[in-house]
């Protein structure tokens, strides 16, 4: 703390981050990156653009990724935002679509950085409670609110709610904005941007760090209705009107075209992610049903902060949140398969 801070710096709670370990060979399987590379023809489409053109600014709307997404869904570019990353579209979404006075709603086992922005842009909130099984229950959001939102599939639990339940809640709700973050939603969800033209205070945000294996690139979007994207341009523009430079933008719509090296990998991470379960399970771990590149696991015998400590000593990272209700479970991004079979011999000899 120092005597520069202003009182709002100093009452702030950030976001910490999964570990970017410094040591090369871990095993990493902690903050739900993809295993496989990009499309080449993304790191194509960015090494294109590296030269001379990078004296210039970017286009600021990133219209040629928005068409990219636009086509991909089915969508028109003004239905379409794109920022820095899903984490700045959330952003920009909190600070301009749930500022209400009334509490925000989002699940108490959920993406921590939820509570992070309400801190931030001071909006109030209530966690709902998921339910024994942690799953979402619609009718527990049937309460004043100045909006919802949740990710899906849920995070870090991987649990998917149905597009049917997901129209109970905006019926429920059409005085508000619900959100839903599909940061995870192509290894085993369906999207929601197909109601988007149905209900106007949808926002469905995705990003390209998971399913497109672009984390490191920093890339995110939003589909909705033209007006709720033109809020989020109105923050954008009075915040930080090139959030994406031109690597970003050429890779990025590069990502997108490529539907075939994006259905491959995706199949690939699946499929190892029934393998990881199947072998959690023989060791007598519980696993909840994952639609995500992870799975939220829990033995009913070892101490998960423990199992953490002694995993990350033979190499391997996973995540543990030292919170109620999950303490003792552990979040285990898929990997390769020669790091998930890491993963299971250190379990098995632990
Ligand atoms: C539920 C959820 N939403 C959003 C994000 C943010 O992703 P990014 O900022 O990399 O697009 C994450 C990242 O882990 C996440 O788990």
């Amino acid at each position: 703390m120092s005597k520069f801070w202003s009182p709002f710096v100093k009452d702030l709670v950030p976001y910490v981050p999964g570990e970017q370990p410094k040591l090369a060979k871990l095993v990493k399987l902690n903050t739900n990156e993809n295993p496989y590379g990009p499309s080449p023809k993304a790191i194509a489409a960015m090494q294109a653009e590296l030269g001379d053109n990078l004296r210039l600014y970017p286009d600021p709307n990133g219209e040629r990724l928005k068409q990219a997404v636009a086509d991909y869904y089915g969508v028109t570019p003004a239905q379409v935002f794109v920022g820095n990353g899903s984490d700045e579209v959330l952003a920009h979404a909190f600070h301009g679509l749930f500022q209400h006075g009334r509490p925000l709603l989002f699940p108490d086992i959920s993406y921590s950085f939820y509570p992070v922005y309400c801190g931030l842009y001071g909006i109030p909130f209530e966690a709902v409670a998921l339910d024994e099984q942690f799953q979402i229950r619609v009718e527990d959001y049937a309460r004043p609110n100045g909006g919802i939102v949740f990710p899906n599939p849920n995070a870090p639990t991987g649990c998917l709610l149905p597009l049917t339940a997901i129209e109970r809640l905006l019926e429920a709700n059409p005085d508000s904005v619900v959100l839903v973050d599909e940061a995870y939603v192509d290894f085993g969800g369906e999207t929601a941007i197909s109601l988007v033209d149905k209900y106007p205070n949808l926002l469905v945000t995705q990003t390209l760090s998971k399913s497109r294996s672009l984390a490191g690139l920093r890339v995110g979007l939003a589909v909705g209705h033209p007006e709720l994207i033109e809020a989020l341009e109105r923050i954008k523009n009075s915040f930080n009107s090139y959030p994406l430079d031109r690597l970003a933008i050429a890779g990025a719509a590069a990502a997108f075209a490529d539907r075939e090296y994006f259905a491959k990998t995706c199949q690939a991470v699946i499929a190892s992610r029934e393998a990881v379960v199947a072998g959690l399970q023989q060791l007598g771990f519980e696993v909840l049903p994952s639609a995500a590149n992870f799975v939220f696991a829990r033995h009913p015998q070892r101490d998960a902060a423990e199992l953490a400590a002694q995993l990350r000593e033979q190499g391997v990272i996973v995540r543990h949140f030292k919170q109620a209700r999950i303490a003792q479970f552990l979040r285990i991004s898929i990997g390769a398969p020669e790091q998930n079979q890491a993963l299971l011999d250190a379990l098995q000899g632990l």
